[in-house]
């Protein structure tokens, strides 16, 4: 079912009013009184009151129960502050509910037993409508948009993109050299583009569903096809997938953020595929990759999270860094370039909040 922005909701305002919230304020290039901030993973291991949540329940638990992702997708929002929650889940759950064997392994990330092996498959794949296979996410997203209504805090849908998920489908994990998923994509190009279609239909489905359940922004997160690909290979055998995949959430009626990772090689053609606002990762000075994206068109990013180890000083200068590449332009949402890794110190995270809502109020 395509969401309709009009009359999914009568007691919305109509799509084109001004919003109110900093961050879907400058995802539409709008001025802000200072500039947003939220953080790629900010709901995870780095806090201590997730880890007490994980210690009681899986990872699929605590995604599938929706009073539980709820309530993990507010924990940064009420510790820190931030000016946007992202729904807790992960790219993986809907390769689940296609018929894969999804499993998130202690110390070793995500695991797929029956990974994809050969053309038929690809042709076994299920495509379940969203509204059913995903209806815990999409449960969390309307009881986390009723909590933050009165909050002016901006909620975040997601969604892996094409690469990225058919990478996990066929390597059953994280891969070093994405060997097995570039055989694949080389020995059978056609069953290739069966699969990527087939990811393209339950992604956007699942996007425009958790528009309707209350996401009022959506990020598509490509964090490997920039890792795996040359520039030749991204356009011929990924990014045919990524346009039709923003084409088709264009009618969500919310923005969408274009996130790839490592593709500072080919960032413009990777911008081009479609979205609102493009994510950048931490690669390319910021002033530099939104030049290359085009000052037009509003970003987010891109502190490498990594710098949150640094002691505070060090970190200052280089939050500061970011917040002077920007410029003041409107359009710039801060962010990671990547997400908070477990090891981040909370309170590093609490004053790189801080230290952004005074330095550019
Ligand atoms: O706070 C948020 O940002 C929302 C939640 C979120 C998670 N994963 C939770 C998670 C989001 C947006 C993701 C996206 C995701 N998941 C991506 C794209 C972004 C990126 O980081 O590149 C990818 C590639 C995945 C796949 C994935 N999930 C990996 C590789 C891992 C293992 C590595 C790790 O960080 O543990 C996960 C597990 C995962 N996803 C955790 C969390 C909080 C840790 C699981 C745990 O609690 O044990």
């Amino acid at each position: 079912m395509k969401a309709d922005p009009v009359t999914a909701d009568p007691a919305s305002p109509p799509p084109d009013a001004e919003p109110t919230s900093l961050v879907l304020r400058a995802y539409r290039g709008l001025p802000t009184e200072r500039t947003p901030v939220w953080l790629l993973r900010q709901a995870g291991r780095y806090m201590p009151e997730y880890r007490a949540l994980r210690e009681r329940h899986s990872m699929l638990e605590l995604i599938r129960t929706p009073e539980l992702a709820a309530e993990v997708t507010l924990l940064p929002v009420d510790a820190f502050g931030m000016d946007a929650a992202i729904v807790f889940s992960d790219i993986l759950p809907p390769l689940a509910a296609m018929g894969l064997d999804l499993d998130f392994v202690e110390g070793d990330g995500p695991r797929i037993s029956n990974p994809i092996s050969s053309t038929r498959d690809v042709d076994l794949l299920a495509a379940p409508p969203a509204e059913e296979s995903m209806a815990g996410t999409l449960e969390a997203l309307r009881i986390v948009r009723a909590a933050l209504e009165p909050r002016d805090v901006a909620l975040v849908g997601f969604a892996g993109a094409p690469f990225t998920l058919a990478s996990y489908a066929i390597e059953g994990g994280t891969s070093r050299d994405f060997a097995k998923t570039k055989a694949f994509m080389l020995q059978e190009p056609a069953a290739w583009r069966r699969l990527l279609r087939k990811l393209v239909t339950v992604q956007a489905d699942y996007l425009l569903e958790q528009a309707r359940a209350g996401a009022q922004a959506l990020q598509v997160f490509d964090s490997w096809a920039g890792r795996a690909l040359s520039r030749d290979d991204y356009l011929r055998y990924v990014a045919p997938a990524n346009r039709e995949l923003y084409e088709a959430v264009s009618t969500a009626g919310v923005p969408v953020i274009n996130f790839s990772l490592g593709v500072s090689a080919y960032l413009a053609d990777a911008a081009a595929c479609g979205g609102d606002v493009v994510g950048l990762d931490w690669q390319l000075p910021l002033d530099e990759a939104w030049a290359i994206v085009g000052f037009d068109r509003p970003v987010q990013g891109n502190l490498d999270p990594i710098a949150l180890l640094a002691p505070w000083r060090e970190l200052e200068v280089r939050i500061d860094a970011v917040l002077e590449q920007a410029g003041g332009r409107p359009g710039h949402v801060f962010n990671l370039g990547h997400g908070l890794v477990p090891q981040t110190p909370v309170d590093n995270v609490r004053r790189l909040v801080e230290h952004i809502r005074e330095r550019t109020s």
